[in-house]
């Protein structure tokens, strides 16, 4: 971890302070006597997990509230053994909120024999009204919620909510819930703890929020309006990142492309970048996502100049008609994409190019279909992801007219995962027999002889190894491709 702080000099009978991050450390503080008692009391130490439903930014958001945790002493636990249980929710499609629902359920049995157990709900689905108010009349033993703008103040709430949980215990009352969501915000608070899930590769927000509004998605309602950090801020981050043994950093952000507009002098993603490079330990850099809209040619030129920048872009499509590109407000055509992919190709022509594509938007046609799959067919992912369109109220699509019969929709769905697969298959064979640089992740799950890493450009190979191998790059003949994935020998 770091940002390792001394807890111990802070004075806890003193009133909080009002700036921050230091009014966070002193509730740390806080959380910690009481994190030390609840230790005393049972035996052991307080466990905790935090489970991530979302995407990577998600993630991140989730090593943020574990690295606040650790801090105040709770140890990590499987989801059935701990004390504190904390979902930090996705809301991109319909199916992830049903998911939350019944594992509440679950979870409400646990916290029947555990009078100090605690349930927290944060991320972006918490930044729905209607959700919150379910929560609040039919799953009344959750403890606190929060959502995507105040994260930062989790020591804080988190105490409120152990105070309530204390009253609760000893008046043998209901339980009270703590929610605190806020609608947006532009603060950004830098110098928070965070744990990490590998000792040599990290996420880094370069920028929060989404001003794009595709007519689909809800993420801009969730989490806001753009807005970038400072690039001396990320760069510190990173430079910190590298003297704690980090070797490859993922640049976050839900469109990376407009990185620094917003800035007081602004800074373009491409020229970030080039001082993300300069940064000595660093040896991978990657980033997600770019939008097509603003995929500059300085960024392509990067990219191809760099010796660090991964071979590989995320760019979603999301569909190949331009008629519904444009109901989509995601402004580019079909053709625009298809010149905007050679372009990269031509620099550099051993990229791998990924792509989410939404099947069934309102008033798609079998000729918009097709259009999908013939871009598919020229383009040739290396993978993609692909998924069914979900209504989410709020959202324009959602009172759209012509919404896809189901039936229709899981048709599509099967014909354009098939060819993505074909297509994916028939271009991974290209490197059996080659050499490449795999930077080793973790041991094989399912056999301890094995070790599994990425190449640059994202794919995953597996080979003989063990667990001192983990988290450096090594040369690896690649001996044979299993579809969507290598086996291979260090050399
Ligand atoms: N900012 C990223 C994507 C974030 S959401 C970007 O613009 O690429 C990840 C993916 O979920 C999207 O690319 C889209 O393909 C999918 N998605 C978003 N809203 C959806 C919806 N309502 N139904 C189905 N898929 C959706
Ligand atoms: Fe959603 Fe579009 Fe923003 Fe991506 S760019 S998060 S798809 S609104
Ligand atoms: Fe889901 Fe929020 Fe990410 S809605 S996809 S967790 S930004």
């Amino acid at each position: 971890m770091y940002n390792e702080i001394d807890l111990d000099n802070i004075d806890i009978n003193l009133e909080p302070p009002a700036e921050e991050p230091a009014r966070q450390y002193y509730y740390m503080a806080k959380c910690r006597e009481w994190v030390k008692d609840l230790g005393e009391k049972q035996g052991r130490m307080p466990r905790f997990c935090v489970v991530n439903m979302g995407c990577q930014m998600n993630a991140r958001d989730s090593e943020k509230l574990t690295g606040i945790l650790e801090q105040i002493g709770y140890t990590a636990s499987r989801e059935e053994e701990a004390d504190f249980v904390l979902y930090n929710t996705c809301t991109v499609r319909e199916n992830a909120n049903h998911k939350v629902y019944g594992r509440l359920g679950y979870l409400n049995g646990f916290k029947k024999k555990n009078p100090f157990m605690m349930i927290g709900l944060c991320g972006c689905m918490m930044q729905e009204a209607l959700v919150v108010e379910k929560i609040r009349k039919s799953y009344s033993f959750v403890d606190l919620i929060f959502g995507t703008h105040n994260i930062y103040k989790f020591a804080e709430l988190l105490y409120t909510t152990i105070e309530n949980r204390i009253l609760s215990v000893k008046h043998n009352k209901k339980n009270s819930m703590v929610i605190d969501i806020w609608q947006d915000t532009d603060l950004i608070v830098e110098d928070l703890p965070t744990e990490r899930k590998y000792f040599f590769k990290s996420g880094v927000n370069i920028m929060f929020g989404c001003n794009n509004f595709c007519s689909y998605c809800i993420v801009p309602y969730v989490r806001g309006r753009e807005r970038s950090r400072e690039a001396k801020d990320i760069l510190r981050e990173i430079e910190m990142l590298a003297k704690d043994g980090v070797v490859e950093v993922m640049l976050l952000g839900q469109n990376v492309n407009s990185y620094g507009k917003t800035l007081d002098s602004p800074v373009s993603f491409a020229q970030l970048l080039q001082e993300v490079e300069k940064i000595s330990g660093i040896e991978r850099i990657r980033f997600m996502t770019s939008h097509p809209k603003d995929l500059s040619d300085e960024l392509i030129d990067v990219m191809k100049n760099s010796s660090k920048i991964c071979r590989h872009l995320h760019l979603p499509l999301q569909s190949g008609s331009t008629d519904i590109l444009q109901k989509m407000n995601r402004k580019y055509t079909k053709e625009q994409y298809l010149d905007l992919i050679a372009k990269i190709r031509s620099a550099m022509p051993d990229i791998a190019i990924t792509t989410d594509i939404i099947v069934g938007f309102p008033g798609e046609t079998e000729e918009d279909f097709a259009e999908t799959l013939d871009v598919v067919r020229k383009v040739e992912y290396d993978s993609a992801f692909t998924f069914l369109y979900s209504k989410r109220t709020g959202t324009p699509a959602a009172s759209m007219e012509n919404q896809t019969p189901e039936d229709v929709l899981k048709k599509r769905f099967d014909r354009l995962l098939s060819e993505v697969q074909k297509i994916a298959v028939k271009k991974a064979e290209k490197y059996t027999g080659s050499t490449q640089k795999v930077l080793i992740e973790h041991r094989n799950e399912q056999d301890a002889r094995l070790v599994t890493g990425r190449m640059s450009n994202n794919s995953v190979v597996h080979l003989p190894g063990n667990a001192d191998m983990i988290g450096k790059t090594v040369d690896v003949t690649l001996t044979e491709c299993k579809g969507f994935y290598y086996i291979g020998e260090a050399n």
